[in-house]
């Protein structure tokens, strides 16, 4: 399927941003760039001192159709790492030597191309190539292993003879490869296309009087987030939303809830018909007893005591009445984040769970991003640093997808 739409020349209207390194596969950016350019994408280059050595910007010049950015300095007003970086669908850096894949991963900016990769939010597409004892050397490996934590996408290297003369992993990607991770990355993939999605997103509010309640900071990003890319990726989505201050998706049928009992009750109307259930809601572990009927007056009291009782888990309730579907959790954590969310996924009998650590700057409640670890009840872990939420949702998604739904024999995961 995806040999069909690269055929198709379906990358039109998109712009991508080229880096070219230091490696003797530079010249085989060329043929990447005009890969692109046939499929109709806008493709602007940079090129790092190193790559210079290798192959002339005026070659992609030429066939990119732009000025080729090599020098951050090139003049005060152009500012190339900011202006390069607008409007970019997508970065790709073919090929990546080892000594970028550092720079990429500690942050790095001394040249054009680490200092514009610190201005974009777009997919970045990483395809390496150098010698093979480089490939497997713990730092290298490090470094890799950050950047896909972060959401970049690193192309494993080919095995095959090297420029060294030896045979080893080092090979800069068939460009097919390439091009298909472009594709992966800036074209809609219908692989929810089937599911039937039960989202649970923000907080519950549980009453204490008429005018106030016991809540928590959930904001409703995360699972809004997560309705979102069901949506985009084909599937139908049931949202059940505490209250949020944001607009459901469109396309998705929403319910709106107010306490952690209607909240179960709205879901288990809809869990018998759904496919997946993923639970980013924070429901409230607690509420009163006895609310208050009408507000409670302070009338001279400096204190004032609630008996309070648990909520239901209706994650555990759902997952123990479940026929064929797919349970998914969320842990909210502020210590021992792994061994609390380990707990919780037995306890709860889920298939996975997404474990964050609510306490890390930058995510958790309210925020934008989020990092999470996502754990399965098999024993598969993937790991992921700070990314926007709407990221993080695709990650959530591809992990049920791998690990969770069957598919066909036969049947593309991605079209
Ligand atoms: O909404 P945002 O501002 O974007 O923030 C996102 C988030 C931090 C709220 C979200 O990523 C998250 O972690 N949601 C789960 C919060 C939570 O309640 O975690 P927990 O560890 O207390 O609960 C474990 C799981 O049981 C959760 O899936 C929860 O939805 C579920 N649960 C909890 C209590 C209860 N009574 N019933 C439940 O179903």
């Amino acid at each position: 399927m995806v040999d069909e739409a690269r055929a198709a020349g379906t990358l039109g209207g998109k712009h991508l941003v080229l880096g070219v390194t230091g490696s003797i596969a530079a010249y085989k950016a060329v043929g990447v760039l005009r890969a692109l350019r046939e499929q109709g994408a806008t493709v602007s280059v940079l090129m790092t001192r190193g790559a210079t050595k290798f192959i002339t910007p005026l070659t992609f010049e030429v066939l990119s159709g732009h000025r080729v950015v090599t020098d951050l300095f090139e003049s005060p007003e152009t500012m190339p790492h900011l202006t390069m970086a607008e409007g970019a669908d997508a970065v790709l850096v073919a090929p990546a030597t080892a000594h970028f894949l550092a720079k990429a991963a500690l942050g790095l900016a001394d040249d054009v191309l680490s200092t514009m990769l610190l201005n974009v939010r777009c997919p970045v597409i990483v395809a390496p190539a150098m010698d093979g004892e480089m490939w497997t050397h713990p730092t290298v490996t490090q470094h890799v292993d950050a950047l896909r934590a972060r959401g970049v996408v690193v192309l494993d290297p080919e095995v095959g003879p090297l420029a060294s003369g030896r045979i080893a992993q080092g090979r800069f990607p068939a460009e097919g490869t390439i091009l298909d991770a472009v594709h992966a990355a800036l074209l809609p993939q219908r692989d929810w296309r089937g599911q039937r999605v039960l989202v649970s997103a923000g907080p519950t509010q549980e009453p204490l009087d008429p005018v106030r309640f016991l809540s928590n900071r959930s904001s409703g990003k995360m699972g809004y987030a997560i309705a979102e890319a069901v949506c985009a990726r084909g599937g139908d989505v049931v949202l059940v939303t505490g209250p949020s201050a944001l607009t459901p998706p469109s396309g998705v049928t929403t319910v709106h809830v107010n306490t952690a009992s209607e909240m179960a009750d709205a879901l288990s109307r809809h869990f018998s018909s759904c496919t997946v259930l993923i639970m980013a809601a924070a429901v409230a572990d607690f509420r009163p007893r006895v609310p208050a009927s009408g507000k409670l007056k302070k009338q001279g009291k400096v204190a004032i005591e609630f008996a309070l009782e648990a909520t239901p888990d209706i994650l555990a309730m759902l997952s123990a009445r479940r026929t064929s579907q797919v349970v998914v959790g969320f842990a909210a954590e502020t210590e021992q984040l792994l061994s609390h969310a380990k707990d919780k996924l037995r306890a709860k009998g889920l298939d996975l769970i997404v474990a964050n650590d609510v306490t890390h700057a930058g995510g958790g409640f309210g925020s934008d991003d989020n990092a999470a670890t996502i754990l399965s009840a098999t024993g598969e872990q993937r790991a992921f640093g700070l990314m926007p939420k709407r990221r993080l949702a695709d990650e959530i998604l591809n992990a049920v997808r791998d690990l969770c739904l069957v598919v066909p024999r036969g049947q593309s995961l991605v079209e």
